[in-house]
């Protein structure tokens, strides 16, 4: 990850990929072994699409990621998943493409706080579109008091796009700490 990092900062958003216990954080209280499609955008290495997979092997299940390099080597680590070349940014004719309707969960590792306000507000309604009533939108934060990250924070809150937000405890052996936002539709 460190070396996409430093090809493309603000779009990778981490040196280094987030831990099994984050992985393990952000998959809970969202019903994903009860889901029938999922989607994860950003999936990078592949630390949160390992557990999907082990969770719920048996969902319509794919990843949108949109450096090139880190699809090819997701696929070649996992040479029977779904993994699409893209953005969130167009989430809405992938999903027409793959013939999914509706996603009951969404997780997603994208940088949020590296976003310009317009990406984070049109990116989160996106998602938002693509889930049906109930489902759940799941997404982490490092423990960073940035500009960025209070931004995002604030998108969530004030846009009023979910019923529901709740959040997870600090992990702390994330590098950064972090901490998951679990949003219901
Ligand atoms: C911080 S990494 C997280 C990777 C992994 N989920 C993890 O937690 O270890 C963010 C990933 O999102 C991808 N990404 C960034 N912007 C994206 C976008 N608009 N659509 C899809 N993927 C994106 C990056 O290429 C990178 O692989």
């Amino acid at each position: 990850m460190l070396h996409y990092y430093l090809a493309n900062p603000k779009r990778t958003g981490a040196l280094c990929s987030s831990s099994n216990h984050l992985a393990e954080v952000i998959t809970k209280n969202i019903g994903i072994e009860q889901a029938l499609n999922i989607i994860e955008i950003g999936p990078g290495m592949g630390v949160f699409t390992k557990v999907i997979l082990r969770k719920n092997p048996n969902a319509q299940f794919f990843t949108i990621e949109i450096n090139p390099k880190i699809a090819n080597k997701l696929q070649t680590r996992f040479p029977n998943l779904d993994v699409v070349l893209g953005s969130v940014e167009f989430l809405q004719t992938i999903m027409q493409d793959k013939g999914m309707p509706y996603a009951d969960v969404i997780v997603s590792g994208i940088p949020w706080a590296l976003l310009s306000q317009a990406d984070q507000k049109a990116f989160l309604q996106n998602i938002h579109n693509a889930l049906k009533p109930g489902g759940y939108f799941a997404t982490f934060a490092y423990l960073l008091p940035t500009i960025g990250a209070r931004r995002f924070r604030k998108r969530i809150y004030k846009d009023k796009l979910f019923s529901e937000i709740k959040k997870s405890k600090i992990v702390w052996d994330n590098i950064p700490p972090a901490f998951v936002y679990y949003c219901k539709k």
